[in-house]
């Protein structure tokens, strides 16, 4: 960074969602009003709760990080977005069944005057879905340069200074990164010619960086995890980053597994099962879905583990992960772990992991994070992968020649050093610990 930067933002911060009818999306949109009227607490956002050192220990400074970090104020922030659904965002509430009604009460008129516009939708990537809000147009240029004047109608009606949008739809079918990905021509001759490869995800996330405006992937789809966008945002000056928001059994696994290599355990296997009983685990029970959801639940352990570093300890790990549609349990996850170690002599140990979470309360805080310091990462001249934020993701983005990070307390010192650094303090790097000593 060539400078620090301190300086507040000032006007309106556009948050567009794709998904705005969804658990996540309805669920964060309502969370954001209920703690700007003070009916609720932020309870899981690490940009309104945490603090966060700054100088060495004995200075005793523990500011809160959303006072001296220039993030946008909670009540700047204007609401958008898209799906394949016309409710509006208090309708989508009741039929999510997340929060209850006496937590809508008080905020029902916002959510009312929240619709979101006609979605960039094709059946043949989310099999178990169907709408009829959706746009339609001769190739899927045509359908970018919709989105891009949706985008730009957004701005100029809500008088909007700076815009975010964040993938907050349904987990895609599985497509692997192919020649259509590889540089910005392909894409773009791909777009006129309606590839099959180019999802409409991606098509959401094209028109929001030509238009300047970052993007973030909560879904594990491929979206901006290809080279020909990592060019793009770089073109356009825009940060990205990404994929699949870590809430649940994955932030169980990135904390778990560091401890056993930290120790020098052993790791025989690790089966991982969920029920779930919302629209999400509805999708992912179609084979296609699910496929996109397990590469990213699995490819954490080993990048953790490193087997090829520690082969006696990780390197015959039987991995498997489950997702069950159980309808009765609604959003309320329940995911089951049985993970086998083994210990000095190579004696075999058992832990059982059983969290009763609920998904999109977990993913709520995560959203709003994700939107402010995004927006921040813009407001300092970053652009491309924001490999800062892996912190939030199961599937950190990363380039071809750089190693994701999983372990959760890595990620969060990435996140704190980066946020240090921006406003011109030195980042962590423990080594005054052993002079403060005593
Ligand atoms: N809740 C969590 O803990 C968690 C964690 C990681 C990832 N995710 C991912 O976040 C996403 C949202 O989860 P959810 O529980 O809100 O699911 P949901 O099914 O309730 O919401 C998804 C919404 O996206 C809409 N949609 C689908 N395709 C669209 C398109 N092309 N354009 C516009 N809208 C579209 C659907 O109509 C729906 O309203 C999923 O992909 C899920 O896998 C959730």
């Amino acid at each position: 960074m060539d400078q620090k930067v301190t300086k507040k933002p000032e006007g309106k911060l556009g948050v567009l969602i794709v998904g705005a009818s969804g658990a996540v999306a309805t669920t964060f949109i309502a969370g954001t009003y209920a703690v700007r009227k003070g009916l609720a607490k932020p309870i899981g956002s690490i940009s309104q709760m945490a603090t966060m050192r700054l100088g060495k220990r004995n200075e005793n400074r523990f500011p809160l990080i959303k006072d001296v970090v220039p993030i946008a104020d909670l009540n700047d922030i204007v609401f958008g977005g898209w799906d394949i659904r016309d409710e509006n965002v208090y309708e989508s509430c009741r039929i999510a069944e997340v929060l209850e009604e006496k937590d809508l009460a008080g905020i029902r008129s916002e959510l009312e005057a929240i619709r979101p516009m006609k979605a960039v939708f094709d059946r043949n990537y989310v099999k178990r879905l169907d709408g009829q809000w959706v746009k339609t147009g001769d190739n899927k240029m045509n359908l970018a340069e919709q989105v891009r004047q949706d985008i730009r109608k957004f701005r100029s009606e809500n008088k909007c200074d700076r815009l975010v949008v964040i993938w907050c739809g349904s987990t895609e079918i599985y497509i692997p990164v192919g020649e259509v990905h590889q540089n910005l021509a392909a894409l773009q001759q791909g777009l006129k010619e309606n590839h099959p490869d180019l999802a409409p995800s991606l098509i959401y996330a094209y028109a929001a960086i030509l238009e300047g405006v970052p993007f973030i992937n909560g879904a594990p789809n491929l979206t901006v995890d290809i080279p020909a966008i990592w060019e793009l945002a770089k073109e356009c000056k825009v940060p990205i980053c990404g994929k699949d928001f870590k809430t649940g059994q994955t932030m169980l696994k990135t904390v778990l597994a560091p401890m056993f290599k930290t120790r020098m355990l052993g790791l025989s296997g690790w089966f991982s099962t969920n029920i779930l009983g919302n629209r999400d685990g509805e999708v992912l029970d179609d084979p296609g879905s699910f496929k996109t959801k397990e590469e990213s639940k699995l490819s954490v352990i080993e990048t953790i583990l490193q087997p090829e570093l520690y082969p006696e300890l990780y390197g015959e790990v039987f991995h498997k992960v489950r997702i069950n549609y159980y309808p009765p349990r609604k959003d309320n996850k329940e995911g089951w772990d049985n993970i086998d170690i083994f210990g000095w002599m190579g004696y075999p140990m058992q832990i059982k992991v059983d969290f009763l979470c609920r998904d999109s309360i977990l993913a709520a805080p995560l959203c709003l994070d994700l939107v402010l310091f995004t927006d921040l990462a813009q407001r300092c001249g970053f652009y491309g992968i924001q490999s800062w934020l892996s912190f939030y993701f199961k599937s950190p983005m990363h380039d071809y020649n750089t190693v994701p990070e999983h372990d959760l307390f890595i990620q969060s010192v990435k996140l704190k050093n980066t946020l240090r650094t921006i406003i011109g303090e030195n980042p962590l790097d423990f080594l005054d610990e052993t002079a403060d000593a005593g």
